[in-house]
């Protein structure tokens, strides 16, 4: 279940009272995709195709993680990257939270 763990976070962050994009099944790849844009997570991985301007490619990046090093990265980049730039999505709601490693996973 891809949720974030309280007690894994570093600094308390309070969840998103709505969901992102709710008029789209959370399985449709589609969620996952607006999930990626609205996130900003292209800004620093680029688009799948080029480098990122601040973080490694995301297919290649996904290609080395299992599902729960993926959601550790998510919630507390620290904890996996103690010096990492990248910004915990732990506020995003478990539906959306799911649907957005259910898409990554199936990036690879
Ligand atoms: C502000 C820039 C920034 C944003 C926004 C960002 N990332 Fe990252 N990300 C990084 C950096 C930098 C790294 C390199 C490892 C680290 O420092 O944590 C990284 C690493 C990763 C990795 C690879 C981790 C590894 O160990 O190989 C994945 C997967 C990832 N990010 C996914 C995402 C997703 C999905 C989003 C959007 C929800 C996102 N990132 C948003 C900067 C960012």
């Amino acid at each position: 279940m891809a949720i974030c763990i309280s007690s894994m976070l570093q600094v308390p962050s309070p969840a998103l009272s709505w969901s992102l994009f709710p008029e789209i099944p959370a399985d449709n790849p589609a969620r996952g995709d607006k999930l990626v844009e609205r996130l900003g997570c292209r800004a620093c991985h680029g688009s799948g195709v080029e480098h990122g301007h601040a973080g490694p490619e995301l297919v290649a990046a996904l290609s080395r993680l299992t599902p729960g090093e993926l959601e550790i990265q998510l919630c507390t980049p620290r904890q996996r990257h103690p010096a990492s730039r990248m910004p915990s999505f732990a506020f995003v709601r478990a539906e959306d939270f799911t649907a957005l490693v259910e898409y990554l996973m199936n990036l690879k």
